[in-house]
């Protein structure tokens, strides 16, 4: 980017105007006489600083309909506007007034924590209501982060029955949306549609993030957009909660995202005096395609999303014996399995459900997180010394927002649940939400988990979430107030986690909601990682962490390598192919070792060995998709250094057929200048070494230029005789530039 400011004051048509920019996208605000709030342009930047030279012209409607801003690309549109678009903002004020209009009270251009931020601060004139819109541009990262404030400066209550984060209004054109979509061990599947005229609406209404729906989307002028070129819009919420992604083809083919809290049995209570803040709305744009979109995206998240302490660290390969043991948590086999995984190069040993309260099965147990004598008879000091004493941190599981009716936390507060007095609850794996909207749930939860870590040498929490609400009530809160729990409760699970963070500055968290349920830019502020899917078979999750893999950085993607046939398919994937499949993020295993032959045993050992060569390049490098699972078999996935001095390929084929010739990936991101050579990643012992492929014979090399131009052939070889096609073949090459 030139040297121009980020945030500009400036004008279009006369109008006032703000000009946003980044390294290569700009974003024209202005506002219209009535106060309606324009998004005139946002998409690439061009370097100039006058609003006049994106020569704007909001569309206007034929004269029998130029009174409506429908097909107007507004910038946060309100019930009270004169449209009927999809709204940010709904309220009935204590007279009964339901329309809100806004009229610009102040600007204001600051830096907040590094970022030029721009404020626009709307009042209703005559009802107080203080409306502020921020947008903090982050000009290395391509993104504009925007959330919205509300205050009642009246005297009289406000009802707010909606307040989304931000509205992106498109011009008029073809469009298609990108959203990701699933189920409980299918989550993440990149789902693309058109959009034609009506409203597409993604959401949950589940209480949290979801497995059925991810808060993140993309939107791409139809057919323009591929996995490396194209315009693409794209915006992930920062929200673990009920929310909603609305994509409406308005008027004149003119597009409107509106993205927030969803307004689903949402009601707040805003009293005199009182003020709320959105979740955040982190919105980008790239013109290189949905690649290019998800790298800055993941630039953004370990900038400026995840939690610092470990944002740079490398994520330690992990055991988990939750498949190898189930609840039967008991010392000595989890002392054996620890050996084994040891061995294998494991660094980090976590014990799953099953080790605390009366929990032998999901019937019993949950909210008593006290070791259970039983299994534990010296507690678990003697499990995690002999982990350490294996060279291996420790880590555990815990699902701090559940109850079962069978438990003493339960038994003691049967009223801390979401509920309603006179309706049944629905059960789910026997358990109930506890309501963390409560002060006293709250910190009943806090001081169990903090005596726990206090009195342990715990490194890694497993933070589990396994049901949707359903009941959501808080019969003890005031009437006006009790649809607020659906946030509340959400701001107090944040609450609980940030204050252990502080106070275990150095734990490692990972999230998990039953599976992949809860994945988005809240909760990736407060923890480390992620657990993808329960679903591990390695065909499967070829799809899901290519989905996750567009919104999410691959340090935050835990992947284990499991046992066959599959728990969930039943499929047979040989280890190598699990393995390889598993190092597309953070590799963990999660098998009964105890069961693994010694071939198997040193099949493992040799992959993690290759793992902890090329992990700096997965979970620190720039990824690229060559050949996208969903479509294409074999499909592959190259990550890039950011010195672009080494990148890995990695290419898996299911499914071999007869008479398919050998495609070729062509890579990118490389230096076209440099020389590459393959490195065997077995032998290589250091990370700066070149060791070639077979001593004595000459290094496989090429040019960058030649490797991005002509690409490298994917599984060549042919198959041994004439009645194999090729099924499981999986292939992990890394290459490094021999160049200073
Ligand atoms: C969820 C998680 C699993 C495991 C079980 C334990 O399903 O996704 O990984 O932790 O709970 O009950």
């Amino acid at each position: 980017m030139s040297d121009l400011p980020a945030i500009a004051r400036t004008s279009c048509e006369g109008r006032t105007a703000w000009l946003l920019r980044t390294r290569r996208a700009a974003m024209l605000l202005s506002l219209r006489e009535d106060g309606a709030l324009i998004l005139d342009h946002w998409g690439a930047g061009g370097a100039s600083e006058r609003g006049d030279d994106y020569l704007p012209r909001p569309p206007r409607n034929r004269p029998s309909h130029r009174a409506f801003l429908d097909g107007v690309p507004l910038a946060f549109p309100v019930h009270g506007d004169p449209s009927f678009k999809e709204p940010c903002l709904a309220v009935m004020f204590a007279d009964g007034t339901r329309t809100v209009r806004l009229a610009l009270r102040d600007d204001e251009i600051v830096e907040r924590d590094g970022h030029p931020t721009l404020t626009l601060t709307f009042e209703d004139p005559v009802q107080q209501l203080v409306v502020s819109l921020r947008f903090e541009v982050f000009v290395e990262h391509d993104v504009v982060r925007r959330s919205v404030r509300l205050e009642n400066a009246g005297a009289a209550p406000v009802r707010v029955e909606r307040v989304l984060s931000g509205a992106i209004g498109l011009p008029p054109d073809r469009y298609e949306a990108w959203t990701l979509h699933g189920q409980w061990g299918a989550e993440y599947h990149l789902t693309s549609r058109p959009l034609a005229p009506g409203k597409f609406v993604t959401e949950s209404r589940r209480g949290f993030t979801s497995q059925e729906a991810n808060p993140w989307f993309a939107i791409s002028p139809a057919g323009e957009s591929t996995e490396e070129h194209g315009r693409v819009w794209f915006g992930a919420l920062a929200w673990s909660g009920n929310w909603t992604i609305v994509c409406e083809v308005e008027r004149n083919d003119a597009l409107n995202v509106v993205v927030g809290v969803n307004p689903f049995d949402f009601d707040w209570h805003l009293a005199p005096g009182e003020s709320f803040e959105t979740p955040a709305l982190v919105c980008g744009f790239s013109d290189e395609g949905l690649g290019g979109a998800a790298r800055l995206l993941h630039r953004f998240e370990v900038d400026a999303v995840l939690p610092a302490r470990h944002r740079e660290t490398l994520r330690p390969v992990l055991y988990n014996s939750w498949e190898a043991t189930h609840f039967d948590v008991r010392v000595l086999p989890q002392v054996e399995l620890a050996r084994r995984a040891a061995a294998m190069g494991v660094e980090l040993f976590v014990i799953d459900d099953g080790w605390f309260g009366a929990r032998d099965s999901d019937t019993a147990g949950l909210g008593d997180w006290v070791v259970n004598p039983r299994k534990f008879p010296n507690g678990l000091g003697e499990l995690i010394d002999a982990v350490n004493g294996l060279g291996m941190q420790f880590g555990i599981w815990v699902e701090p927002e559940m109850v079962n009716p069978d438990s003493d936390l339960y038994r003691a507060h049967p009223d801390w649940i979401f509920h309603f007095p006179n309706r049944e609850p629905t059960f789910v794996r026997n358990q109930l939400v506890l309501n963390f909207a409560r002060e006293d749930v709250r910190a009943n939860i806090l001081e169990q988990l903090r005596r726990l870590l206090r009195e342990h040498r715990i490194d890694f929490v497993k933070w589990d979430h396994n049901r949707p609400y359903t009941e959501a009530g808080w019969p003890s809160a005031a009437l006006e107030r009790q649809r607020e729990v659906w946030v509340r409760h959400v701001w107090g699970v944040y609450d609980v986690i940030g204050k252990l963070r502080r106070e275990f500055p150095d734990l490692l968290i990972e999230s998990c909601a039953g599976g992949g349920g809860r994945a988005d830019l809240g909760i990736l502020a407060l923890t480390d990682q992620i657990w993808t899917s329960d679903n591990t078979e390695a065909a499967d999750r070829l799809l899901i962490q290519y989905g996750y893999s567009h919104a999410y950085a691959a340090r935050t993607m835990v992947n284990w390598v499991t046992d066959v046939p599959n728990q969930q398919t039943g499929r047979e994937a040989p280890l190598g192919f699990r393995f390889d499949v598993a190092m597309q993020g953070v590799l963990g295993i999660g098998g009964n070792i105890l069961e693994w032959s010694a071939d198997d045993l040193e099949l493992a050992r040799l992959n993690v060995a290759a793992y902890k060569r090329i992990r700096p390049i997965v979970q620190q490098g720039e990824q690229f998709w060559l050949a996208d699972p969903g479509r294409e078999d074999p499909c592959a996935v190259q990550y890039v250094s950011p010195d672009r001095r080494s990148t890995v390929v990695m290419a898996y084929q299911v499914r071999g057929r007869v008479g398919r010739g050998a495609r070729r990936a062509r890579l990118r991101g490389l230096d076209p200048a440099r020389r590459y050579r393959r490195v065997d990643t077995t032998t290589s012992p250091a990370p700066d070494t070149t060791a070639v492929v077979a001593p004595g014979t000459a290094p496989v090399e090429s040019t960058g230029a030649v490797l991005m131009a002509a690409g490298l052939p994917l599984f060549a070889e042919q198959p041994p005789d004439d009645r194999h096609t090729g099924d499981w073949l999986s292939d992990i090459q890394l290459w490094e530039s021999p160049d200073p």
